[in-house]
C-alpha cells in the first residue's frame, strides 16, 4: 500500500494554519489531528480543515499510535518539552524556529534526537523563501565570484502583537533570538557559522518596560574571511522586510523576502570571463532584475522537504544542530550587545 504520512499539528495559530495547508496540499500526507489549549480556536480550525480529532493536551495527540509526524508551532518556551515528548513517542518532528530559548534546552533536544531514528527538522523557513533560495543557488554556482560581504535584516514592527503578558514579552525570547534568528540563519546558511560577533542595541521606540532592547546591529566575521552584518528591529516603523545583500568578487545580489524580483549585478555570465558589462561606461550599475514568487512563509515547500525526507529516508537538511547553531549565534549577538565585548558563538552542542 502507498505510504501516507499521518500528521498532527500542535497549535492552531495563523502560522500553524500555514503548516496545515502544506500538509493538506501534499499528495502523500494527511492532517489527522490538531491541538490547541484555546478550544474556540481549536474548533474553528478543526472545521476549516475538516479535522475531527482535536486535542487540548498535546500529550494526547502524540500518544496516538497512527500519527507518524508532529509539527510544533507553539510559543518558543513550549518547544523543548513537546519536541522531546514527540520524539520519545516515536514521531518525526518539524519544530518551529527558534529551536529553543536557552543553550541547555537546545542540548536536551539534540540529546533526544541522537537517541531516535526518527527525523527532526527545524523550521527555518527562509531557506524556502524563493528569493533567498535563488540567491543561494547563484552564490553556490560561483556566479558572483567569491563572497566577501553578507548582510540581512529582520525589520518587523511588533507594535500590535508585543504586549505585556504575551509570550513574546520575554527577556529570553529577545527580538534577536525570536525573530532575528531568520536573518542570522539566512547568513549562516549562505556564508557559514559566524566566528565572532560585535553588537550594539538600543531601545528608542517600544514601551521601556519591554525587557529587551528593540533594535540591534551586529557585525560579524564569517569563515573564509567573509564579513557581514545583521540588523534586527521589532519596532521600526515600516512594513516587514528582510532586506538582504550579498557582495561577491564578481557581482552582487540585492534581495528581500517580500518583493517580486531581486537584483543581480555581475561582471560575467555563466562563468564566461569576458566582461559583459563595460566598467568604463559604468554599466555595472545596471542590474538584471530576476522575477521571483513572493512567499516569505513558504510552509508548503518546507513540508514538501520534510515529507520527502521521511518518505525517502533522506538526511535531514535543517537539522537540530542547524537550529541550535542559529540560536547560538543569536545568543552571542545578545551577549555582545549587553557586555560591549566581542563574543565568539559557542557551537558545541
Ligand atoms: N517561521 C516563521 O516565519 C514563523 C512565523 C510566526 C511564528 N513562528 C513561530 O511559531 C511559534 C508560534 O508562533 P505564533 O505566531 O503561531 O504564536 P501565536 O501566539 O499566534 O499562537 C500560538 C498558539 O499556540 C497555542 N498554545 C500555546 N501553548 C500551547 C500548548 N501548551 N498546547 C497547545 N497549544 C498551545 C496558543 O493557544 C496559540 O493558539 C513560535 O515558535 C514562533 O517563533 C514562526
Amino acid at each position: 500500500m502507498e505510504k501516507i504520512i499521518n500528521v498532527g499539528v500542535i497549535s492552531c495559530s495563523n502560522m500553524a494554519r500555514g503548516h496545515m495547508r502544506g500538509v493538506v496540499r501534499h499528495p502523500k500526507a494527511e492532517l489527522v489531528a490538531i491541538c490547541d489549549i484555546d478550544v474556540e480556536k481549536l474548533n474553528k480550525v478543526g472545521e476549516e480543515f475538516n479535522v475531527a480529532r482535536r486535542y487540548t493536551d498535546y500529550k494526547e495527540l502524540i500518544a496516538q499510535p497512527d500519527i507518524d509526524a508532529v509539527i510544533i508551532v507553539t510559543p518558543d518556551r513550549e518547544h523543548k518539552d513537546m519536541a522531546i515528548a514527540a520524539l520519545e513517542a516515536g514521531k518525526h518532528v518539524l519544530c518551529e524556529k527558534p529551536l529553543a530559548l536557552t543553550r541547555e534546552e537546545c542540548v536536551e533536544i539534540a540529546e533526544a534526537v541522537k537517541k531516535t531514528d526518527k527525523k527532526f527538522m527545524v523550521g527555518q523557513i527562509c531557506r524556502y523563501t524563493p528569493a533567498f533560495k535563488a540567491a543561494k543557488e547563484i552564490i553556490d554556482r560561483g556566479d558572483i565570484g567569491e563572497l566577501m560581504f553578507v548582510e540581512s535584516e529582520y525589520a518587523h514592527d511588533y507594535e500590535s502583537i508585543l504586549k505585556p503578558g504575551n509570550w513574546r514579552w520575554d527577556p529570553l525570547r529577545n527580538g534577536v533570538v525570536g525573530g532575528g534568528c531568520h536573518a542570522v540563519d539566512l547568513l549562516r546558511w549562505i556564508a557559514g557559522d559566524p566566528e565572532e560577533v560585535q553588537a550594539y542595541s538600543n531601545h528608542k521606540i517600544f514601551d521601556p518596560e519591554l525587557p529587551y532592547d528593540d533594535s540591534t546591529i551586529a557585525i560579524m566575521k564569517f569563515p573564509n574571511n567573509v564579513i557581514g552584518k545583521v540588523f534586527v528591529s521589532v519596532a521600526c516603523k515600516r512594513n516587514y522586510t528582510m532586506r538582504s545583500l550579498f557582495y561577491g568578487t564578481k557581482g552582487t545580489i540585492i534581495c528581500d523576502n517580500r518583493s517580486e524580483k531581486f537584483q543581480l549585478y555581475r561582471t560575467s555570465i555563466n562563468g564566461v570571463t569576458e566582461p559583459i558589462l563595460n566598467p568604463s561606461k559604468m554599466n555595472s550599475e545596471i542590474p538584471v532584475d530576476i522575477p521571483v514568487a513572493i512567499n516569505n512563509h513558504n510552509a508548503t515547500a518546507e513540508f514538501e522537504d520534510f515529507a520527502s525526507i521521511i518518505l525517502n529516508d533522506k538526511e535531514v537538511t535543517t537539522t537540530v544542530y542547524e537550529g541550535a547553531k542559529t540560536v547560538a549565534a543569536c545568543f552571542a549577538i545578545v551577549e555582545s550587545a549587553q557586555t560591549g565585548k566581542v563574543v565568539k558563538p559557542d557551537y558545541n552542542f
